[in-house]
């Protein structure tokens, strides 16, 4: 155990950084920078970081429990580099995940039971080896196992997290390994199959094989999937053949990501910036909060960034948020200029569709905007109609219809059937958008921005009325999350809506080894 005040103060002040991205509000960025200045007086001399006597294999009758005092990651196994370990990692300041972490940048791997949330950080939240790895709750209920009888558990230098058979003639066979159940990211040589799904921290977007393609999808609606990123399989090399069985997806070490239907030859080939350079360090690939599926290496000090699937911003599937508008080199603004970037966002996020609640017609008011488009429209469905009226109005009448863009030059009318993101800002005015907004929205919207200007007040009184303010807003953030869980628990789908906010996982300080 060792008080690395330095690193605590890092430590505060990234979670506070990361909580005034998350705010995205000016004022309230303000209040955090000053809420940051407290804790960083009152608290970094307390935050101490755990550096325990991880072991290098867990054997049956091991048992770890939260250690309440540690703040921000438990090592419970580490690898033969010792520079990863699993162990208990705290994630939104207050609940444990199990997690495979990269020590040097405290970025996690892997998190077990992903993307949904654990137990609460507390001393009675336990581990144990007893053939399944065990997560249980402080009332001892099981939240997630293995559900294996292994002899032993090894975290290889690879990542990959094993539960091991020993047989008697000194031989091991694997019985579980982390390696089947990515979360966010793929590590070099790491299988992604065809029955595999990465997810994004926040659970809003996806990463899927298709028969022939990786594609990228987003879940701006509760039950429905929009693709919006799609690589084709080249065939360069080797023909995709049917009844040869899926395809798959690896991370190869010389630098490239490779599509494959057997191992002798990849169907197909995505070259990194690093291909063919010796890399020593760790490869990888994480499908990022914003949608975008980003390569790294570690380069012995930082990960340094080797591929983007999406390379130009507005091309994001969402960069500016809902009703949000891109323009290459200007940024963000939003598709009603009524309403103004710069404080946030341009209307609040929309989950649902506008049936129901009584006369469809009535609950939406109608946004138009010319020279606009969607980031991927040759992946959307389109009909052919005969005018913008008629595009507008199937639209109009259809209540899981969000909004169209029609193309006067072509007669392509695209109908949008998940709530409004960001469409992208371009100079042909015969691209035109249709957009239903909620009715009452701007008003939530006031309200949101209402409270936010309380909290500009001054003073140590400001500090404590940001704090009930971020309080409310995360039981307003919670009760949204809930409710979104109970929708899907519902029946609708298993969509993965389940916001860990790992993003906080970045948050993290720095273990000095
Ligand atoms: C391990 O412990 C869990 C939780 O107590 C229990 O459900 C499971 O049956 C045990 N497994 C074995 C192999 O004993
Ligand atoms: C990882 O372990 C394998 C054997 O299990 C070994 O050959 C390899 O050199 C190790 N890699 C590193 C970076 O330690
Ligand atoms: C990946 O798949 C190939 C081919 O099926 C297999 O030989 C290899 O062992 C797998 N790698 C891992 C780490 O599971
Ligand atoms: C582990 O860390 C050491 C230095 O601390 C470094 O030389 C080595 O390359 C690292 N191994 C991996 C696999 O990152
Ligand atoms: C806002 O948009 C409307 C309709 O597109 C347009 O008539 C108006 O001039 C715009 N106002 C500003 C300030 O740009
Ligand atoms: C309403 O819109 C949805 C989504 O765009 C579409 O699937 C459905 O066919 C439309 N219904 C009618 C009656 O046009
Ligand atoms: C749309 O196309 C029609 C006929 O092709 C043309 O008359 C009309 O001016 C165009 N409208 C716009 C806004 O470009």
């Amino acid at each position: 155990m060792a008080v690395l005040k330095l690193s605590s103060i890092c430590f505060s002040f990234l979670s506070c950084f990361y909580m005034a991205r998350r705010i995205n509000s000016v004022s309230e960025r303000w209040a955090t920078q000053l809420l940051l200045a407290a804790i960083i007086v009152l608290y970094a001399p307390s935050v101490t970081c755990s550096e325990a006597a991880a072991t290098q294999e867990l054997l049956k009758g091991f048992k770890a429990t939260v250690d309440p005092s540690v703040s921000s990651f438990q090592a419970l196994l580490r690898d033969s580099t010792g520079n990863l370990s699993l162990g208990f990692l705290k994630t939104d300041g207050a609940y444990v995940a199990l997690a495979v972490l990269h020590l040097p940048s405290s970025e996690p791997i892997w998190v077990a039971d992903y993307p949904t949330r654990l137990a609460r950080w507390s001393g009675r939240t336990q581990l144990i080896f007893n053939g399944s790895l065990v997560i249980s709750d402080p009332h001892e209920k099981v939240i997630w196992s293995t559900g294996t009888q292994g002899d032993r558990v090894l975290l290889l230098n690879t990542s990959n997290l094993q539960i091991q058979k020993l047989d008697s003639d000194d031989a091991s066979s694997v019985l579980w390994q982390s390696f089947d159940f990515p979360t966010d990211t793929l590590v070099e040589n790491q299988n992604f199959t065809a029955k595999m799904t990465l997810y994004s921290s926040n659970g809003q977007y996806s990463m899927r094989l298709g028969n022939n393609f990786l594609g990228l999808y987003a879940n701006f609606k509760q039950g429905s999937e929009q693709i919006y990123w799609k690589h084709r399989a080249m065939e360069a090399r080797a023909k995709i053949v049917d009844g040869k069985g899926p395809i798959y997806l690896r991370i190869n070490p010389d630098g490239y990501l490779g599509m494959y239907q057997t191992e002798n030859q990849p169907v197909d080939v995505q070259p990194l910036t690093s291909f063919q350079r010796t890399i020593n360090g760790l490869l990888r690939i994480r499908l990022e909060p914003d949608g975008n599926l980003k390569g790294y290496y570690w380069d012995g000090s930082k990960w340094v960034l080797n591929y983007q699937a999406i390379s130009d911003q507005c091309e994001l599937p969402s960069a500016c948020g809902s009703y949000g508008l891109c323009r290459a080199g200007s940024g963000c603004s939003c598709l009603d200029n009524r309403t103004d970037h710069r404080s946030g966002k341009c209307l609040p996020t929309e989950i649902g569709d506008l049936c129901g609640g009584g006369v469809a017609k009535n609950n939406f008011r109608v946004l138009r905007r010319k020279g606009v488009e969607l980031p991927y429209k040759e992946l959307m469905r389109y009909e052919t109609t005969l005018s913008l009226e008629e595009c507008e109005s199937s639209c109009e009448n259809n209540c899981s219809c969000w909004g169209a863009l029609y193309n006067n030059a072509s007669g392509f009318c695209y109908p949008v059937d998940y709530p409004i993101q960001t469409l992208v800002g371009i100079g042909d005015e015969a691209k035109v958008g249709y957009f239903k907004v909620r009715k009452g929205a701007d008003r939530e919207k006031t309200k949101v921005g209402f409270g936010v200007g309380i909290g500009v007040v001054g003073g140590a009184l400001m500090i404590l009325v940001w704090i009930v303010g971020f309080g409310s807003y995360r039981i307003w953030k919670r009760r949204k999350a809930l409710k979104r869980f109970l929708e899907e628990e519902g029946g609708v789908s298993p969509g993965p809506y389940k916001d860990l906010g790992s993003a906080s996982f970045r948050s993290l300080e720095m273990c000095n080894r």
